[in-house]
């Protein structure tokens, strides 16, 4: 461990050490299960050496895993195994020792580990989470449990008035921290992937009702330029897995600037859970298909709720909060109406199988979705897709659009709808082959003569509409995933944890 250099988890079994096993870690999550514990060791009580080993002399059942998923259906008595950290499982019985970082690097003399006494924790998922239920894939599954894993992620967080007026956010992990947050000099957004797609999606709202600048990082990318971060920012990071190599060092990194540092994951007792001063967990349940899809649509809704606890302290933008409030509520019901598109989106996957690309347009608070929704038909699908900011139209991709590549327009209702019809009208006039997402009853104005295929989505508060325009792109990614045959759950070259930089 002294001479490693990155991330590792790491397990090493010898033929000359029958019934041995040790492992470590750095950076990369592990997890040690106990099945079967007596009952003065249960929940709460600190862990020390060779308490696994049961009256009768016989050893307990032991795992070692990266994730708890692989770990419910054996135990929910975990012990999350922290850097440095050494598990040495000998003859049914555990120590754990702690290494001191740099000690013993140099010189001769090294230093005697010291032994680790830590609680168990429970892990609070059940077995049923990880199955796939009536659904043949989990991707499937997740995209379909949306309405409910969306009512989880805002149980007991609005709070509603006397008359039942919805009133309130309350986000008890970051209630001690808002006024800090209110006096930053920036919140600046940092995740990966679909995490960083939904951070851009809520992006909008949180500048509106916060009145603090609000910046954009790829976690890889801020580590590369070694990007500014300051004590007067506030930085949030975002990460379904709460481990994800490149958003934990960037975390590190905030850390050692001294920024405030908030994790919005959705995996309690992961890394970045552990090591940000406050946060909110989405509460998604969990997720296992590759491709993120509750998580996203989870992570925008804690990330407006957010905005709106940060703005709750001004008057005058009471009445769009709680217009944004009443919108939270009905939230779950629109997105199972947009379900309903599964049907059609099978059709449209259908005509879509064979092509080798398709670009997704979107701007405003749907230029999220446009990424989002490409990046699940390439992660997915296998099969080339882009989004593209629909203001960037005539700055390049103009030049792609004939008769033959497919387009898709998201269009819905808000302040940028007629800015949206300008472009669909000029790719119109190259030919362009458009499939346009708009709000129920707007067919007839996005697309003239019927001379597109229209995909309706319900209308929600303009903040929220992502939540609902991306399922249909969900459904897209999935149904072409599986008419081209390709994996669904475990697409090829990717892991659900990128725990690795
Ligand atoms: C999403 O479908 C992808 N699998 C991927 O982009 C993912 O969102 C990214 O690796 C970040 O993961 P995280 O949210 O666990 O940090």
């Amino acid at each position: 461990m002294r001479h490693l250099e990155g991330a590792y988890a790491l397990i090493f079994k010898s033929q000359h050490y029958p019934n041995e096993l040790i492992a470590c870690k750095r950076g990369s999550p592990l997890l040690l299960g106990v099945k079967e514990l007596n009952e003065d060791i249960c929940n709460g009580s600190a862990f020390s050496d060779s308490k696994f080993v049961s009256k009768d002399g016989a050893p307990k059942e032991l795992f070692l895993s990266s994730d708890a998923n692989a770990l419910i259906e054996h135990t929910k008595k975990v012990l999350v195994i922290e850097d440095g950290e050494v598990v040495h499982l000998k003859d049914g019985g555990v120590s754990i020792l702690k290494f001191e970082n740099d000690k013993g690097r140099r010189g001769s003399g090294l230093s005697r580990p010291a032994s680790v006494q830590r609680a168990l924790s429970v892990l609070e998922m059940e077995v049923e989470q990880i199955n796939k239920g009536k659904y043949e894939h989990y991707m499937q599954k997740e995209i379909h449990e949306q309405p409910e894993s969306l009512t989880t992620t805002m149980r007991g967080r609005l709070i509603c008035g006397g008359s039942c007026k919805s009133q309130t956010v309350l986000l008890g992990g970051l209630k001690d921290h808002l006024k800090t947050i209110r006096r930053s000099r920036r919140i600046v957004f940092i995740g990966c992937g679909t995490s960083y797609n939904a951070a851009l999606a809520a992006r909008p709202i949180l500048e509106e009702l916060s009145g603090v600048p609000v910046t954009m990082e790829i976690a890889s990318d801020l580590l590369d330029r070694q990007g500014p971060i300051y004590r007067e920012d506030t930085t949030v990071f975002v990460s379904q897995s709460g481990e994800t190599a490149d958003t934990l060092r960037a975390l590190e990194y905030a850390l050692e600037n001294g920024a405030l540092c908030v994790g919005i994951t959705n995996t309690v007792g992961s890394a970045i859970a552990r090591h940000t001063h406050c946060g909110v967990h989405i509460n998604a349940g969990c997720e296992i298909g590759v491709a993120s899809t509750k998580a996203y649509t989870s992570q925008i809704v804690v990330m407006a709720m957010l905005a709106l606890a940060i703005g709750a302290d001004t008057i005058s933008n009471q009445a769009r909060r709680e217009a944004i409030i009443d919108g939270l509520f009905d939230l779950p019901s629109k997105v199972r109406e947009a379900l309903k598109l599964d049907q059609e989106m099978k059709e449209l996957a259908k005509l879509l199988m064979n092509e080798q690309s398709l670009l997704v347009f979107g701007r405003g608070y749907n230029y999220a979705t446009a990424l989002e929704g490409a990046l699940k038909v390439k992660e997915v699908a296998l099969m080339h897709s882009e989004g593209i900011l629909a203001g960037e139209m005539k700055h390049g991709p103009l030049a792609l659009v004939d008769e033959t590549l497919p387009i898709f327009v998201i269009a819905t209702h808000d302040a940028c709808f007629s800015k949206q019809q300008s472009v669909i009208h000029q790719l119109h006039a190259r030919k362009g082959r458009l499939i346009v997402m708009c709000s129920k009853g707007d067919a007839a104005s996005v697309c003239p003569g019927e001379s597109c295929r229209v995909i309706e989505v319900p209308h929600v508060e303009d903040c929220l509409q992502p939540v609902v325009n991306i399922v249909p792109l969900q459904l897209l990614a999935y149904h072409l995933t599986v008419l081209r045959g390709y994996n669904v759950d475990q697409p090829r070259n990717l892991a659900k944890s990128v725990t690795t930089e």
